[in-house]
């Protein structure tokens, strides 16, 4: 929810934000809000009454406070779509096309997909969620979609589906979905702020609700994977 200077009358700050190695937000002074800020009354006025601050220079730290006060960009700017044929390189010696060079193409959308949506450069974090629900041979067409569904303060998931389709039928069947977690960084190879993602269209809001629970799930996977280092 958006709030204008009018609706906290009595809550009149300038807000800074910094960084300083997690999120932290500063509220500072007597002045009034510089800027429409994408906060709720409900939130912040128990922690001014609490802090008893009195429009002192008051500190908290709020994880994705960035991303609450940033820009949130509609999942359409991210999607991206490519399409492939399958040749007899790509395959092995049954005709179908090879599951890593599959994960080759859904890394590159993946990539696309999250430049497109933080315009910062993107490595992969992580690969999960991965199915090979059925196989494109040669002579198919692979169309590969890739969408920003989710983000975190530095980190976006990206689901990918690729349809392979018949060229003389022109029928389309899913071949593969993934879900891969991109994280922006800056020059010197650094996670670095995203802008917030508006779901569009019901799969999508779907997978953004539960954007918490696979990340729960994936840093329990990724506790495992420890073990293996
Ligand atoms: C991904 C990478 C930038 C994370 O750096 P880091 O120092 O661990 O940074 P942080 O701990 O601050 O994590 C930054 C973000 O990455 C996410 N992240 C880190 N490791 C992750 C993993 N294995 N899976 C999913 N997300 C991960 C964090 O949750 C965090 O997200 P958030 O900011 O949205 O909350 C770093 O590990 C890296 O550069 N890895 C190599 C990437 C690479 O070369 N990929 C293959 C070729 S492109």
């Amino acid at each position: 929810m958006t709030h204008k200077p009018g609706d906290l009358p009595s809550l009149t700050v300038n807000c800074l934000l910094r960084e300083l190695g997690g999120v932290t937000m500063v509220l500072t002074g007597t002045a009034h809000f510089s800027a429409v800020v994408p906060f709720d009354a409900a939130f912040i006025q128990p922690i001014l009454s609490r802090e008893k601050m009195g429009f002192s220079v008051f500190c908290f730290l709020f994880e994705g406070v960035e991303k609450m006060m940033g820009q949130q960009i509609s999942a359409g700017i991210s999607r991206t779509v490519q399409t492939r044929l399958v040749l007899p390189p790509d395959t092995n010696h049954m005709g179908t096309i090879f599951g890593g060079t599959v994960l080759a193409y859904i890394d590159e959308i993946a990539a696309i997909t999250a430049m497109k949506h933080s315009g910062k450069v993107v490595v992969t974090a992580s690969i999960d969620t991965v199915n090979f629900l059925s196989s494109a041979r040669i002579g198919n067409v692979l169309i590969l979609e890739g969408v920003v569904i989710s983000t975190g303060r530095t980190s976006m998931e990206v689901y990918v589906k690729a349809e392979c389709q018949d060229i003389e039928t022109r029928e389309r069947t899913l071949t593969t979905t993934a879900i891969l977690t991109m994280v922006a960084v800056d020059a010197n190879s650094k996670p670095t702020p995203v802008p917030g993602v508006i779901p569009e269209t019901e799969k999508e809001k779907k997978l953004f609700e539960n954007a918490q629970a696979r990340k729960e799930r994936r840093m329990k996977l990724n506790e495992f994977a420890k073990e293996l280092v």
